[in-house]
């Protein structure tokens, strides 16, 4: 399966911190905020990853995460000089997907929790249609809506509609079948102008071939689009980390535990940071799990 994280668009609602620097790269508590969205797609097995992103932000965030390799994984880079819809990603990404499946994630969704893992591989497995991922919310009028009968099935799908018809929102984490790209060419722009995911998810959901898997109550997701959200997404993950001692999305460890990297390589890349406490916890983490 291959990955794409959308880490584009203008980040409008956050000016003018975003002025002059990608949204992705903004820190969520000790961390840049595509951290989050990168460790999802790597607990998902995930290991080839094209990054979408504005063609000015490319370069910092090569900088940052050059070329995966140092992960064990693979990263490469494409632009969008147009935020011009999610659905885009399959567009920009066709190569990069060819003839495989694709998990999506947006650049700015935190997913943090109790089984996650777990859920993320119980899933990915023979995908056939589509995967969406449902949270309860209060606010669902804001995002892409599922509604499911009392089985689970998914009975429609809609985006920011003004009468929600459920609490359900559907976050930003997408598993997809190898046929998305050719349903991405077939949609076309809606009133306000861009290729919506919703409208690819409803064509999977008119064939029958769309799942809404629901987060349980203690599952965190978060996004980080506004200054208000971006502080409370810090303050989560500042909470946990400071009472349990333990590191959300550290992709060192996240690298390590998954078997993309050993020990070692682990230990070197904390040594590089070792002046923060971020390089002190991967140095750590390394230590104990090389027994
Ligand atoms: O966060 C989950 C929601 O994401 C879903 O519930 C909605 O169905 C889905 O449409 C989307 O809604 P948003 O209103 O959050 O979409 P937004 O336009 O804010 O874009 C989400 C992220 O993707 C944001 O960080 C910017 C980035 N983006 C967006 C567009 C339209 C791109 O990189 N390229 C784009 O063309």
């Amino acid at each position: 399966m291959k990955g794409i994280i959308l880490a584009g668009g203008y980040g409008s609602r956050l000016h003018p911190i975003t002025l002059a620097v990608s949204k992705q790269l903004l820190p969520v508590n000790d961390k840049p905020l595509i951290y989050y969205p990168l460790s999802a797609l790597m607990l998902a097995d995930v290991r080839d990853i094209l990054i979408i992103a504005m063609p000015d932000d490319i370069p910092q965030l090569s900088r940052l995460l050059g070329d995966g390799s140092q992960l064990g994984i693979s990263l490469s880079y494409a632009a969008q000089p147009v935020p011009q819809g999610l659905a885009e990603a399959f567009l920009i990404g066709a190569d990069h997907i060819g003839d495989d499946e694709v998990a999506l994630v947006l650049g700015d969704n935190i997913f943090h929790g109790n089984g996650f893992y777990d859920l993320l591989a119980e899933h990915r497995r023979n995908i056939d249609g589509c995967v969406l991922f449902g949270y309860p919310v209060t606010d669902p009028e804001r995002y892409g809506v599922g509604e499911v009968d009392e089985t689970g099935r998914l009975l429609s799908l809609e985006e920011k509609p003004e009468k929600p018809r459920s609490n359900l929102a559907v976050t930003g984490l997408y598993f997809y079948d190898r046929d998305v790209v050719e349903i991405a060419r077939q949609v076309r722009p809606s009133a306000r102008g861009e290729l919506e995911i919703t409208d690819v998810n409803r064509y999977y959901l008119e064939a029958g071939r769309a799942r809404l898997v629901t987060f349980g109550r203690g599952f965190a997701w978060l996004d980080a689009g506004t200054p208000q959200s971006l502080l409370h997404a810090s303050q989560y993950v500042h909470t946990l980390e400071d009472r349990q001692g333990v590191r959300i999305a550290c992709l060192e460890e996240v690298a390590l535990r998954m078997g993309f990297i050993d020990a070692d390589a682990c230990h070197r890349l904390g040594a590089k940071l070792s002046r923060s406490g971020y390089g002190e916890y991967v140095m750590a983490v390394a230590s104990e799990l090389a027994g």
